[in-house]
């Protein structure tokens, strides 16, 4: 006989809305139905999480995952892998693939592929052109779509609004929150005899005023047009104190390796392979990004998972390309910043959870609450570990943070209410993995 709960999760340590609390969560087909005290025998399936810590699904806003187009550095399916290994229960994916996202076709290419294939939750980002202006507010209303992102400096492929006449007229057609790459792609252009002889003058080139330039054109414009905009991967400290003026219209979005690595010493350690854009500064910049995380001025963390092959990223600087891989090593990297007492672990479930949840309107998501979704991220503070480079199943085949010991891992990855990873293995791909927001209900 049928019991009245499809899974049972014990005594674990929740971290939610209303604090830390042991105490049991009961799901039943894919939702929470029940917190408490609650018997065992009524459960199909009991998982003992004692000393353990449940969190609310942790997701990761920012990645590339390639595909199609570049399929030989990452699949959805090899990054959606990644994801639920590293103790990611959903992601919003990049428009900068070939062919980009620019279209409802393309689009729906995407959702196809991620419907047979993703481990987790997905969504994916719209790209915007100059040739698409007009459509982007039917195209980000469709179902699977996070918002429109848009490029002001180029970057990994061809997807660019340089100047800002395009970019009021985007932001003027578009209703959801827009998330945007500040680089100034003149003073790029005009610096480009700057990069010379090998990555330590990738932030020379791509310096500052080249991120805040482009930061403060894109908030002037947002708060004229009263429009929503998401700074991804903010690098500077004269940035941060400029969002700190913006918090009506912009929410701030930093990366891992912003927090973790500096330059010189990452460009000394690790050569191309920790070239991105925008790139890793100085380690004021690195201090000064993890202030803004704890005075609540950042809002969102993502990894910018960027894979390339080693084939490229060897290649003479500046022919090799700009990124790294995250998504798998998120969540153990920022678990060893709240080790290290750089961040709480309610910072984090806000960082990863709840506040993508509010910022980009998911329903259902962001707390572990009676008739919400049973995602859950559940992990070991204390747990020490070190990532390896045969850890990783991205097809890049490496990670900047190998080697790298930690305290806190993901021990079990629960994606509508099915175990999609236990204890770092991988079990089945969960059903109806599609992000929906509020913003595409009436089209779902
Ligand atoms: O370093 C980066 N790599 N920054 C971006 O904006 C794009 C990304 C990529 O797709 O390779």
């Amino acid at each position: 006989m049928k019991k009245k709960y499809d899974l049972l999760i014990k005594n674990g340590n929740l971290i939610s809305h209303n604090g830390s609390t042991i105490t049991d969560i009961a799901v039943n087909n894919g939702q929470i139905t029940d917190l408490g005290d609650l018997d065992k025998r009524n459960a199909d399936s009991v998982f003992n999480a004692k000393g353990l810590t449940v969190l609310p699904g942790l997701i990761d806003t920012q990645v590339h995952f390639r595909e199609p187009g570049f399929e030989q550095a990452e699949e959805i399916e090899t990054g959606t892998r990644g994801a639920v290994l590293g103790g990611v229960t959903g992601v919003f994916e990049m428009p900068n693939t070939k062919p980009p996202t620019d279209t409802i076709e393309n689009l729906r290419v995407k959702i196809d592929i991620a419907e047979k294939k993703s481990w987790c939750n997905y969504a994916f980002y719209i790209g915007a052109t100059t040739n698409n202006i007009e459509e982007l507010h039917q195209i980000e209303k469709s179902p699977g779509c996070c918002g429109v992102k848009i490029f002001m400096g180029a970057s990994t492929g061809n997807l660019l609004i340089p100047d800002d006449s395009n970019l009021e007229k985007i932001l003027s057609n578009v209703s959801r929150r827009v998330a945007v790459h500040c680089e100034d792609n003149q003073r790029l252009e005009e610096r480009k005899h700057l990069r010379e002889s090998d990555s330590h003058n990738h932030p020379i080139w791509r310096d500052e005023d080249t991120a805040y330039i482009a930061t403060k054109r894109l908030l002037d414009i947002a708060r004229k047009l009263k429009k929503r905009v998401h700074v991804l991967h903010v690098t500077t400290a004269k940035e941060i104190e400029l969002l700190k003026l913006y918090k009506d219209i912009a929410t701030v979005e930093v990366t891992p390796q912003h927090l973790t690595l500096s330059a010189p010493s990452c460009y000394d350690n690790l050569g191309n392979y920790a070239q991105m854009n925008p790139p890793i500064r100085g380690e004021e910049h690195k201090l000064a990004l993890i202030k803004a995380v704890q005075q609540g001025v950042v809002d969102i963390l993502g990894s910018d998972h960027a894979p390339h092959t080693k084939e490229n990223k060897n290649k003479a600087y500046p022919h090799s390309p700009s990124g790294m891989p995250g998504v798998q090593t998120i969540v153990p990297i920022m678990l060893d910043h709240v080790s290290k007492g750089n961040l709480s672990i309610f910072n984090l479930v806000d960082l990863m959870s709840y506040s993508p949840s509010k910022v980009f309107g998911l329903i259902n998501k962001g707390r572990v609450a009676v008739g919400y979704d049973a995602d859950l991220t559940i992990v070991d503070l204390n747990l020490k570990k070190s990532i390896a480079n045969d850890w990783i199943v991205s097809k890049c085949g490496w990670s900047q943070f190998d080697n790298f010991k930690v305290t806190g891992w993901p021990i079990a990855t629960i994606i509508n209410g099915g175990f999609v990873m236990k204890e770092g293995e991988l079990l089945s791909k969960p059903e109806n993995k599609q992000f929906k927001f509020f913003e595409t209900m009436q089209n779902n």
